[in-house]
Formats: C-alpha cells, sequence, structure tokens
C-alpha cells in the first residue's frame, strides 16, 4: 500500500504531468529504444511514427494514478491492455525496464519542477500499477496454457490463401509442429510476428480470428495502398507464399460476444468487419441484423456470407457505401432497432464515434453498445 503522502503527491502532480505527457513519453521512448534497441522487435513501429503508442501509455498511466488509491476501479481496462500485453510475450522483467526510463523522461522534461520527493511518489505508484498488469497477464498466461494455448510464440506456416475481395485475402494459418490449438471466442485476435525482408526488426501485428479450428486459425487481411509504414505487413502477406513461417501467439482479447439471448445488430466500418462476421457465425438462436459500411460492392469482404448468416438467424441485412449513398446515417440505425437489442461496434475511430454517437442519441443504452477503441482512446475511458 503506498503511503497517503505518497498519494498525495500523486495527485497533486497528474494535471503537470498530463499537461506534458507527449513530451515525457517521447522522451521516455526515445531513450528507451536508444538503450535498449531490442525492444524494437516487440513494440510496433508504425504507432511509434504515429505517436499513436506514446499517447496511449502516458494517458493509462496518469489514468490508473488518479485512481491510485482505488486501483480495482481500472482493473476492466487493465484487462483489455493485458491481452494485448500478452498476446506480445510482455513479461514481468520488462516493466522495471519501462519504469526506469519512465521516471527518467519525467526528470528531464520537467526540470527542476521534478523534486526527488515527486520523482520518488511516482516512482512508488509506477511499482504499484505495473504489479497490477504484471498479476493480470500472469493470470492470463497461465488461463492460456490450461486452455491448451501458450505463451508468447510458436511457428506456423501459412497453408492456404483465399481471396475474399479485391481488398481482402483470408490466410490459413498452420502450426508447424501440428498440435491442436485452442478454441477461442469469436472477436479474439492473435499476434502474428515476422521478419519483413528489408526491415531490421521483427514486426507485430494484431489480427482478428475470422475462422478456426483445432488444425488453424484464419485471419483477413486488407491490402494496404501505403507501402510503407502502415502496410508492411500486410503487404507481406498478400505477396506471401504458401509455406511461408510466421510466430504466432496464443487468441486473447476481451471484445466477444456477451452471450444472453437479446438479439444483436453489427455495425461495421469497413476491414472492422472481420470481428463482427466472425461473432454472427456463433449466433446460436439469437436473432442478428447487419449493417455493414465499405466505399463500394468490390471492397465489401464477407458480404455474401454474412447475408446468408444473417437471414438464417431471421435478422435484416443492408450495406451502406459510403462511394454512392454517403456515410451511415441515424436513420438508418433507427431502422434495425428494436427494444433489448446489444449493439456491436466495429471500424475506424472517426466512424465508430459517429456510430456511438447515433445510439447514444437513440435511446441505446450504454451498456447495450459494445465496442473497443485501441490505444489513446481506451485510455481516456479510464479517467
Ligand atoms: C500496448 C499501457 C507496460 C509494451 C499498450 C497500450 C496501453 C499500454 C494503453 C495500448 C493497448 C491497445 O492498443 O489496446 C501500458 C502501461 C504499462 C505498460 C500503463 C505500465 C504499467 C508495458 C511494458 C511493455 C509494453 C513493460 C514491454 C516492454 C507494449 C506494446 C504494446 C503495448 C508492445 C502494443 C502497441 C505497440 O506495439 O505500439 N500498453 N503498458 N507495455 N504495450 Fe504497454
Amino acid at each position: 500500500m503506498l503511503a497517503q503522502q505518497t498519494i498525495d503527491t500523486i495527485k497533486s502532480t497528474v494535471p503537470v504531468l498530463e499537461v506534458h505527457g507527449l513530451a515525457i513519453t517521447k522522451t521516455f521512448y526515445s531513450n528507451l529504444f536508444r538503450e535498449n534497441p531490442e525492444l524494437l522487435n516487440i513494440f510496433n513501429h508504425t504507432n511509434q511514427k504515429k505517436d499513436r503508442q506514446q499517447t496511449a501509455l502516458a494517458n493509462t498511466v496518469y489514468a490508473a494514478a488518479v485512481h491510485i488509491d482505488h486501483l480495482e476501479a481500472i482493473v476492466p481496462a487493465v484487462v483489455q491492455i493485458a491481452h494485448k500485453h500478452v498476446s506480445l510475450g510482455i513479461l514481468p522483467e520488462h516493466y522495471p525496464i519501462v519504469g526506469k526510463y519512465l521516471l527518467e523522461a519525467i526528470k528531464e522534461v520537467l526540470g527542476d519542477a521534478a523534486t526527488d520527493e515527486i520523482i520518488d511518489a511516482w516512482g512508488k505508484a509506477y511499482g504499484v500499477i505495473a504489479d497490477v498488469f504484471i498479476s493480470v497477464e500472469e493470470d492470463l498466461y497461465k488461463a492460456a496454457e490450461n486452455a491448451g494455448g501458450w505463451r508468447a510464440f510458436k511457428e506456423f506456416t501459412i497453408a492456404e490463401v483465399v481471396e475474399e475481395s479485391e481488398a481482402v485475402k483470408s490466410f490459413y494459418l498452420k502450426p508447424v509442429n501440428g498440435e491442436k490449438l485452442p478454441a477461442f471466442k469469436a472477436g479474439q485476435f492473435i499476434t502474428l510476428r515476422t521478419q519483413v525482408p528489408g526491415e531490421q526488426y521483427l514486426m507485430n501485428r494484431q489480427y482478428t480470428l475470422t475462422d478456426g479450428s483445432e488444425d488453424y486459425f484464419r485471419i483477413s487481411v486488407k491490402r494496404e495502398d501505403d507501402v510503407t509504414p502502415n502496410g508492411i505487413v500486410s503487404n507481406f502477406l498478400h505477396n506471401a507464399e504458401i509455406g511461408t513461417k510466421v510466430d504466432v501467439s496464443a487468441p486473447a482479447g476481451v471484445f466477444t460476444l456477451v452471450e444472453n439471448e437479446s438479439p444483436v445488430l453489427f455495425i461495421s466500418g469497413g476491414v472492422g468487419v472481420t470481428p463482427l462476421q466472425g461473432m454472427l457465425k456463433t449466433m446460436e438462436g439469437r436473432q442478428a441484423s447487419f449493417i455493414q459500411c465499405a466505399r463500394n460492392e468490390n471492397v465489401a469482404a464477407f458480404k455474401e456470407t454474412i447475408e446468408e448468416n444473417v437471414a438464417a438467424t431471421d435478422g435484416k441485412y443492408k450495406a451502406v457505401y459510403s462511394d454512392i449513398d454517403g456515410y451511415i446515417t441515424k436513420a438508418q440505425i433507427e431502422e434495425f432497432l428494436v427494444p433489448g437489442m446489444e449493439v456491436y461496434v466495429c471500424g475506424p475511430t472517426v466512424f465508430m464515434e459517429t456510430v456511438i454517437q447515433y445510439l447514444v442519441e437513440l435511446g441505446v443504452p450504454a451498456e447495450k453498445i459494445h465496442y473497443e477503441f485501441f490505444g489513446a482512446a481506451m485510455a481516456l475511458q479510464i479517467k
């Protein structure tokens, strides 16, 4: 437990650190990677370039610090991040390294304002927050192992490739050692790690599992138009030959179906269709409707399967093509809503913000709206 004085120091300095949050975490990352370049094999370089991860880590540490005297309030958010961490093979011994560079960055940015008392308090607070992450992650690692999964990575091979639309290909991944694969829930993801030719460090990307069995995992990947830095792994996969080896983590992730009897509405934007079409396949007696938003019909992945699956549950399907119809409207969503419905939203951030706002305005209770923002926005939710 932290002393009251330490808690008071933390709380009084959170606003100051928040103001300098981005500067602190930029300093933190540049020092961290300069002195520990091997960590670039774990972090997503694209996120680094776009400041995404910087904001996510900073926001989360500050948000956690706000709750430092009742950390149980942040556990749901920690669990989501912990799923990401375990899928990347983050270990307890990584935490002191991150802590050291974070404290040094605070000192470097705040200068004389960072008194010994302040640094000492943040050191202790980071220790407490890190312990919460480490213990949640250890539980997840153990649960995965008990369920037939594994820690960190296992070698897989690309066994089959299927074209789903002009832009999306599905990849069937099989473990090289032929072992049976664990069950997973629709909406969960794996981390795929690979050495892309010409790249200095390993690349890690999370992909939703779009299908699978004891023998294979399937991921569905959109081709990116820009080759660097966004589309490096996507383009590598789109050009990969059958038999290419990649490293794969055990399934993880908390964006899964709430198991009850309520009817469901799925609203997808672009490639956000991937987790939702997987959930749709597991409806078992529940009615499911689907609004699929895409630029046009050629890039509307899984459209036919979704229409079939929706029809089988007695639900409704609508495609909204922005090239022709413009963006999804509140009125279109309203037509699909029925009382007690659970709504799942997945797509680009602006799309999700707009759709969630419409749902709230249409009176859908917050606990019935399910979505998963990445990184920064997620961290904001726990404030
Ligand atoms: C992702 C917070 C410690 C490596 C994230 C995300 C958050 C976060 C909010 C984004 C989650 C998402 O995208 O859904 C924290 C906090 C930490 C911590 C608060 C300390 C208490 C660590 C450590 C490592 C690490 C010790 C390993 C050295 C990563 C990586 C990602 C990530 C590789 C994926 C995003 C990327 O590659 O840029 N973390 N983290 N984190 N974290 Fe942490």
